[in-house]
């Protein structure tokens, strides 16, 4: 089980002795914890680092919710949304109510139309709380709190408490001191772990094991792709190799990245990729912009842009090379849509063909192609991509002389809307 990186040209070609170099010393500093921002590299070792009690306090408190209630209200932004949004989409079925318990997300977004109905809507359901911010004072996700908190104390008086967990830093923030006083179940995002680093800690896995996904395969991938990525092999090591090809395209010229897909459960894992990508590469006036479409609908929208506009862009594919459902064309008796000459053919089978022919289109075009190729859409290889992302993106900020871990423009807005809403101390 791996990753795949194609390119469509050569690769060995790109790697010179300097930038050999260059490479293992970002690669030693990443796994001895030693680069710039290393106190954030804690998501390096976490997958082989968890323990089987705290997987099962996990699963004993997804368990609970899934035994008391019909709602996972998740609250949380950016890194404390993205992960676990990315996988669940990732391991949905579409139209079917199942025994599954419902995640809804909140705090993502600030609308009062939004926490209006879903208000609404949970008044029917039995409901449980998981907040989670790492600082604990982030205000989109802290404002729909105090709107949901008030809503499950006024429902459920004294059991609220026992219906809301939080999930925060170990040591400080208003949300620990909240939870504390409140006497809230508590999981903790560690000191070293970013946001969007923290898929595989409980920011993440508290939803996915309480939406019923089985969190130790997903471990079980993450963990692999620990192993396999300790390996210093520019030719093998896939991590390396799309981070070499990223950083070669930058250089050429080709400023903007979109990741492709024709799988709309990858949705969310390429919004995931963004904000990984986004807000660990772009600073100092460098970074490649990532940007998403999803396939066949963008063939007939921006698809246009890609083939004949501005040359910036290069193209990454995220493939998956087993259906996990599947419909085969079947041959009509009277052929009046001419579709018979695509029967026996599976409709994975067809966007295999879109791709090689969109592929073949978009390079002809003046568009760079790499292809990132997964074996299947289930825990374990969802669990293997994303920590796959996590390091291939710490060594393209490392080749940019980026630090990939902190995100000082995001607090740019927050001062002036601080400043604007006359917050005190501002
Ligand atoms: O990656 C990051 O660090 C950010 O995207 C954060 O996850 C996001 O800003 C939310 O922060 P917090 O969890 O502190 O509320």
């Amino acid at each position: 089980m791996n990753i795949s990186v194609n390119y469509s040209e050569d690769y060995q070609g790109l790697v010179s002795a300097e930038l050999h170099e260059k490479l293992q010393a970002i690669h030693e500093g990443i796994q001895t914890k030693t680069s710039t921002g290393s106190d954030f590299l804690g998501w390096v070792n976490w997958p082989s680092s968890l323990t089987p009690e705290f997987l099962q306090d996990i699963k004993v408190t997804a368990d609970r919710i899934r035994s008391n209630s019909e709602v996972l209200v998740v609250i949380g932004i950016g890194g404390s949304y993205l992960g676990s949004k990315a996988v669940l989409e990732a391991l949905s079925t579409p139209f079917q109510k199942d025994d599954h318990l419902e995640v809804i997300f909140a705090g993502q977004l600030v609308s009062g139309s939004y926490l209006k109905q879903l208000i609404a809507y949970l008044d029917s359901k039995e409901v449980t709380l998981n907040v989670i911010s790492k600082s604990g004072t982030t205000t989109e996700p802290a404002i729909a709190f105090r709107f949901l908190r008030q809503y499950m104390e006024e429902r459920y008086g004294e059991e609220s408490a026992s219906r809301i967990i939080v999930t925060t830093d170990e040591e400080k923030g208003a949300l620990l001191s909240l939870a504390k006083e409140k006497g809230y179940k508590r999981y903790v995002v560690p000191g070293d772990i970013g946001g969007r680093y923290s898929v595989f800690t409980a920011v993440g896995l508290l939803p996915i094991a309480a939406a019923g996904h089985d969190i130790e395969q997903l471990i079980a991938g993450a963990k692999k792709a620990e192993e396999e990525l300790q390996v210093f092999d520019i030719k093998s090591n896939a991590a390396v190799k799309y981070a070499v090809i990223r950083k070669h395209l930058y250089d050429k010229g080709y400023p903007v990245e979109i990741m492709a897909t024709f799988d709309e459960k990858l949705t969310y894992v390429q919004e995931w990729w963004k904000q990984l990508f986004g807000e660990s590469e772009g600073k100092e006036g460098k970074g490649i912009f990532p940007a998403s479409v999803l396939y066949s609908t963008d063939l007939h929208s921006l698809g246009q842009y890609i083939q004949d506009g501005k040359r910036m862009l290069f193209e990454t594919f995220l493939m998956v090379e087993k259906a996990s459902d599947d419909l085969t064309v079947f041959e009509a008796e009277d052929n009046r849509d001419e579709l018979n000459y695509l029967s026996g053919l599976t409709l994975h089978d067809f966007n295999k063909a879109c791709h090689e022919a969109t592929a073949s289109a978009h390079l002809a075009g003046g568009v760079p192609q790499i292809t990132l190729m997964m074996e299947q859409l289930d825990e374990k290889h969802i669990g293997h991509l994303l920590y796959f992302y996590m390091m291939a993106c710490a060594y393209s900020a490392y080749l940019l002389d980026i630090n990939p871990f902190d995100q000082p423009g995001v607090e740019d807005y927050k001062r002036n809307i601080f400043k604007i809403l006359k917050k005190p101390g501002y």
